[in-house]
């Protein structure tokens, strides 16, 4: 007996002004006409955008329910997520109803999470308002949170009816989220696409320049080729099968995060935001890369400047090395015991290295250098 699994296409929209008119945008995207509308939010986005989001989804009809969690990292938690669950609960929330997450990263997972599980899963769709959500997270379906022990290690694929992406609301966003979010563009050129590469590249030296030229067609441009690469590696590998290493594989889009987790882990998530350290842990896997004969020195050169245009980072250079690489093991990327590296054979191309071929030496050389003071 055969069995073909249910699967649905979405939309991804983007534009400048998508917000005021998401009510029929959402519309749209569901099969059917919710009655309710969850909104799952934080004080500080909700305070920026809540009045024409609950605005414009009331002018749809919808009876419109608002919940905030807590904002930041920290409460990306499974008591958020049963909180979440129960709200939804107590509305009264249907399988024909639908969850929108508005807002960062955080309230992507844990809003989709909560609706990847309430009455076994509802519709739900991202408003992604940060950088970071609207070019990797909202898209491809992974959904979870944090165990004391670790990084989204509870979680669910759940895929959204609809990503919603307003370009707009990235004015308001913290510098440092933006270096964060710039870092993680860097990452999804650097591993697939030459091409995507350099259109991140010329945009963050264009606005380097003319940083009025934030908010342009030419971001909107920029932000659809990084969601265009995300689908077209998600679609090719939904979930993330453990056992495949090629470049096309979804584990080729932790390019950085070995070193980047471990970076957060040490310093307890307290330096760096997530895409700063994964800046730093692209020049390390870079540099290991260099050292192993897989790079050209010339394009590892390439990667330090365009970390370089993403922004400063924090200081990593009085961190130890011995404590990184402990972190490094501890990583729940390594599979036997062992971390299965994302490394770069060219600007554009990533190579997966098993662990057993990275010698201790390699990898105490590679930190030190690529958290140098200046790279
Ligand atoms: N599901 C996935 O595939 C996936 C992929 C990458 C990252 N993530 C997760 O995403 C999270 C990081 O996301 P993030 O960087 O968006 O963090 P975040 O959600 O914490 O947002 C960063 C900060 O920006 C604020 N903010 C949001 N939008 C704003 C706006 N428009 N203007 C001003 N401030 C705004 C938030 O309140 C928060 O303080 C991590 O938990 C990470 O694990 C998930
Ligand atoms: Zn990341």
């Amino acid at each position: 007996m055969r069995l073909a699994a249910a699967k649905h296409q979405y939309e991804i929209k983007i534009g400048q002004g998508v917000l005021p008119d998401l009510g029929d945008e959402i519309r749209s995207c569901l099969p059917h006409t919710p009655r309710r509308v969850a909104v799952i939010s934080n004080q500080k986005v909700l305070s920026l955008f809540g009045a024409q989001t609950l605005k414009s989804l009331r002018a749809a009809q919808y009876s419109v329910c608002p919940w905030l969690i807590g904002d930041g990292e920290r409460y990306k938690t499974l008591g958020t997520v049963q909180k979440v669950i129960q709200f939804l609960s107590e509305t009264g929330l249907e399988r024909t109803d639908a969850v929108v997450a508005l807002g960062g990263g955080v309230v992507g997972d844990v809003a989709g999470f909560a609706a990847a599980t309430y009455l076994r899963g509802i519709p739900f769709l991202q408003v992604p308002t940060t950088l970071i959500a609207q070019i990797d997270s909202s898209v491809g379906g992974k959904t979870g949170v944090n165990l004391p022990h670790g990084k989204n290690l509870v979680g669910s694929f759940h895929q959204p009816y609809g990503v919603l992406i307003d370009t707009k609301t990235l004015t308001t966003l913290a510098r440092r989220e933006l270096v964060s979010g710039w870092c993680e563009t860097i990452k999804q050129g650097a591993v697939g696409s030459k091409t995507l590469f350099k259109q991140t590249r010329d945009f963050l030296k264009t606005i380097k320049s003319a940083p009025d030229a934030f908010i342009s067609p030419a971001l909107e441009r920029l932000i659809r080729s990084h969601c265009a690469f995300k689908a077209a590696i998600v679609i090719g590998d939904e979930r993330e099968a453990p056992d495949r290493t090629d470049h096309l594989s979804r584990r080729v889009l932790n390019f950085g995060h070995t070193v980047g987790h471990a970076l957060e882990s040490l310093t307890e998530y307290r330096r760096f935001r997530h895409g700063e350290a994964v800046g730093y842990g692209m020049l390390v896997a870079g540099q290991m890369s260099s050292d192993l004969g897989l790079l050209a020195t010339s394009e590892l050169e390439l990667l330090r400047d365009t970390v370089r245009l993403a922004g400063s980072l924090p200081d990593a250079s009085n961190l130890d090395e011995d404590g990184i690489m402990r972190a490094i093991l501890r990583d729940k990327k390594s599979v036997d015991g062992r971390v299965k590296w994302v490394l770069l054979e060219r600007i554009g191309r990533a190579r997966i290295v098993d662990g057993k071929d990275i010698t201790p030496r390699l990898l105490r050389e590679s930190i030190r250098h690529g958290l140098r003071k200046k790279f």
